[in-house]
């Protein structure tokens, strides 16, 4: 299955599905990395994998919807079966979901609907929970609320800051996400209202 990955920063995430597609029978395989920003190490990373890269940066579009039009344009240049936004921070608009319909997938450091947005690890120590964990979703208009495909929990310790809760729960995220791309890829992912169903 084809596999394009969204990234915005490092790209852990990405490192990580670059590591399982090496194996034959993972049954995805990156075929494109595609960023909004031209410094995001995970374009690194795919360059030294030897995967495809592009950069669609707002900056370089009049209108949202111009640059939302143009990323879904780079993207469907790799025939993309499977998109997977990981580490984008960006808000996938309906000329791209419309593009790539019922197989665009988004991970989240939160259990949604908790703590949705660009700062769910943030929000969830600020808000003094004592288990969070991340979450992998399929992408609609909204902001993290699409149907949920599976969710990991990770405990907050108490002398947690951000950055050290937000790498704990990446090791547990980039588990979820090799390991349900993987059974996606394989398989097939149906959606019947708030239900995935993974076969
Ligand atoms: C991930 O935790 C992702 O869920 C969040 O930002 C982080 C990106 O990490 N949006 P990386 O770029 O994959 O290392």
């Amino acid at each position: 299955r084809r596999l394009v990955v969204l990234v915005s920063g490092a790209g852990s995430n990405l490192a990580a599905l670059l590591a399982a597609h090496d194996d034959a029978s993972y049954g995805a395989r990156v075929v494109g990395v595609v960023s909004d920003n031209p410094a995001a190490g995970g374009l690194e990373l795919a360059r030294a994998a030897g995967v495809p890269t592009a950069v669609v940066a707002p900056r370089d579009f009049a209108e949202r919807a111009d640059w939302d039009r143009g990323l879904a344009e780079a993207v469907a240049v790799f025939r993309p079966e499977l998109v997977v936004s990981a580490g984008f921070m960006r808000i996938l608009g309906t000329a791209f979901l419309e593009r790539f319909p019922g197989c665009v997938l988004n991970t989240h450091p939160a259990l949604l609907p908790s703590f949705p947005g660009a700062h769910g690890v943030r929000d969830a120590l600020a808000h003094g929970v004592t288990v969070t964990g991340c979450t992998l979703h399929v992408v609609d208009a909204g902001v993290d609320t699409g149907p949920i495909v599976a969710q990991a929990a990770v405990a907050v310790e108490p002398d947690d800051d951000e950055a050290s809760l937000h790498e704990r729960i990446k090791v547990v995220e980039r588990a979820l996400l090799v390991d349900w791309v993987g059974r996606i890829a394989r398989g097939a992912l149906t959606v019947e209202g708030r239900r995935v169903v993974v076969r």
